[in-house]
């Protein structure tokens, strides 16, 4: 993992920022770290970048900040919302409302698609390139037993068709470029931070240990892995 210009999106977030600590240990890798704050611990080979989801032409801007294109090796998505001063995940359909849907959808999966479509074009064509974004385990439709966070999930498994896609219609002009979906495990951030409670001992990981994990799925990624969402330990979980 040398060499590697990379731009994490969410660098502000739990785990973003640990990708970012994680990617800018090897001197040699350049991360752009891009966040709503525009402020995250930078270092030699860090560059911060502002970036919105509320506003499109922040993404937009913040590409013009990359020199040289098509540069990136990979694009890491770590945005995300499950709850805010604002909302909690819904147990019932009674507790559904159209601000928290749209909120959820907003941050889950329009943001990250319009990261994909301002910055696949970005990745070069020369060698083996990612675009990775968050997803989660309770995105999978199959997977659903539990029910509940019905706008968490369903943003979710509106990112996980939005990715889907992306990869077929990348994998026609960029051959060497994977898009996948990640999950994370329970990592202990401000978004689980509710519910870390009820995490059977050993299942909570720290975001270092959960970005070290991801970090080596990407690096095993190859082409027939685009369109699928992985888990931490390189597991497929089902759409
Ligand atoms: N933690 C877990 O257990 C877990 C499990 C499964 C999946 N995931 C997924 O992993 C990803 C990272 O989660 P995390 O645990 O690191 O959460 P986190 O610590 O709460 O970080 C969330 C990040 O999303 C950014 N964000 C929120 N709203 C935004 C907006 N409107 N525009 C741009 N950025 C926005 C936040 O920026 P600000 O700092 O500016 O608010 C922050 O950087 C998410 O996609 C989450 O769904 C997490």
């Amino acid at each position: 993992m040398k060499n590697l210009n990379i731009a994490v999106i969410g660098a502000s977030g739990g785990l973003g920022s640990a990708f970012v600590r994680v990617l800018a240990d090897e001197p040699s890798n350049v991360v752009y770290a891009l966040s709503r704050s525009g402020q995250v611990k930078t270092a030699s080979n860090i560059q911060a970048i502002r970036i919105d989801y509320a506003e499109e032409s922040s993404i937009v801007d913040a590409v013009a900040q990359i020199p040289v294109r098509p540069s990136l090796d990979w694009v890491i998505v770590a945005t995300g919302i499950l709850h805010d001063e604002n909302m909690m995940p819904e147990k019932a359909l009674g507790n559904l409302s159209q601000e928290s849907l749209a909120h959820n959808f907003l941050v889950n999966a329009i943001g990250p698609a319009l990261v994909a479509k301002h910055f696949i074009p970005l990745l070069r064509r020369d060698r083996p390139a990612v675009f990775a974004a968050m997803s989660a385990r309770v995105g999978s439709i199959g997977d659903n037993r539990l029910g509940g966070w019905y706008s968490y999930r369903a943003s979710k498994a509106a990112l996980n068709m939005l990715i889907k896609t992306a990869s077929l219609e990348v994998s026609r002009r960029q051959k060497q470029t994977v898009v996948v979906g990640l999950h994370p495990g329970t990592v202990a951030t401000a978004l689980s931070e509710p519910f870390q409670a009820r995490v059977p001992e050993g299942k909570l990981f720290s975001a270092d240990y959960s970005a070290g994990r991801l970090t080596a799925v990407i690096e095993r990624l190859r082409p027939e892995d685009s369109g699928k969402i992985l888990a931490w330990d390189g597991s497929e979980i089902p759409w």
